[in-house]
């Protein structure tokens, strides 16, 4: 069981420990996106997160909060530390841990992200951590089987486990890892919106919280049909650094533009752009820019949830800079993580 300080919280009589579903509420059920999730659903998470937080990145953490139980990571698409992130997420709370390889798995020959899950899931799993390209993939693949499953990136759509660690650094680099309430603090989201799902679970969840989300980026992609979410939109930076306590820069996302042929190929065209030398100049995080976000000096700080193209839209003194929340956010996707497994398949 988790030490330390435990929120005891009381759902139907029963006490709940450490980081166990404080609300009970996602207990069992499946994590496809945090629209539509409440700021007390918000909260209890991250803060079960910040209860396991000074332990979560130590390599010998095992709470015993899920010993016996196995999470399948299964991942269609790239990843690198959302992956890895929930690997040792799993590991700590004590779950086995059964990493599906794309690379060598049957979905290669031809098999069907439903007939892979449903293969794994007969093999006995408590959960499933699934990323794949298309958007409502992790629903779908929910849909088909019993255990829960946890979206970790589903096309364009969402990101929650992502959403949740960038509110999580974003209140610890403005002091209110105390109650996660972000009233009064706006973030500027800026670059490929529209491809991403970081910014759409970045924008339920910060907008959950109380703060206020403002998207930046030319049109093609930032586009004002963002509004609908919840966000300002807005086509310069350089007006909206003074005003916005963090920012957060996405990657131009080239794979998903245009006739998504050549992946990896930078097609500035396809992402509705005239080139990438203009792109830089009107939306780069350069130190000079960096400087001028809102408290000016040490005040403005940077995230990126990876992976970064320096050069592009951050340079890398501002990626490596004392500004740079970067591998806070990294730190922070392992605690959440483990909290995000607890609540849902805890005792
Ligand atoms: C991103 C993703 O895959 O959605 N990264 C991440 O999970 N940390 C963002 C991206 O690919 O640009």
């Amino acid at each position: 069981m988790a030490t330390g300080k435990t929120i005891e919280r009381t759902q139907k009589g029963k006490k709940w420990g450490a980081f166990a579903a404080p609300s009970g509420v996602w207990r069992g059920k499946d994590r496809r996106g945090l629209e539509g999730v409440g700021a007390p659903e918000l909260r209890a998470i991250l803060t079960a997160g910040r209860e396991v937080e000074p332990r979560a990145n130590r390599p010998e953490t095992r709470t015993g909060e899920l010993a016996g139980r196995a999470v399948a990571t299964m991942f269609f698409e790239d990843s690198t530390r959302t992956r890895t992130s929930f690997c040792l997420a799993a590991e700590r709370t004590s779950a086995s841990v059964v990493d599906l390889s794309v690379a060598t798995s049957s979905v290669n020959k031809g098999e069907t992200l439903i007939d892979t899950a449903r293969t794994i899931e007969a093999m006995g799993v408590s959960a499933m951590v699934v990323r794949a390209r298309q958007n409502g993939a992790a629903r779908m693949i929910a849909d088909a089987v019993a255990c829960p499953v946890i979206n970790a990136g589903d096309g364009k759509h969402e990101h929650p486990t992502q959403g949740l660690l960038d509110a999580y650094t974003i209140a610890e680099a403005r002091g209110r890892l105390a109650d996660f309430d972000l009233s009064g603090l706006t973030v500027a989201i800026v670059g490929d919106v529209a491809s991403s799902r970081v910014a759409r679970s970045g924008i339920a969840g910060l907008t959950g919280l109380g703060a206020r989300v403002v998207c930046v980026g030319p049109p093609g992609l930032a586009p004002r049909s963002l509004e609908s979410l919840g966000c300002a939109v807005a086509h310069e930076l350089d007006p909206v650094l003074p005003g916005v306590d963090a920012v957060m820069m996405l990657r131009i996302q080239f794979e998903r533009h245009g006739d998504g042929e050549g992946k990896g190929a930078m097609k500035p065209a396809a992402a509705g752009i005239a080139s990438i030398r203009e792109y830089r100049e009107l939306y780069g995080m350069t130190e000079e820019r960096a400087s001028r976000i809102k408290g000016g000096g040490k005040g403005g700080v940077i995230l990126h949830p990876g992976p970064m193209n320096r050069g592009i839209e951050i340079d890398g003194a501002v990626a490596d800079g004392a500004r740079s929340l970067v591998l806070r956010q990294v730190a922070h996707g392992v605690a959440v993580r483990m909290a995000v497994l607890s609540m849902i398949l805890g005792a």
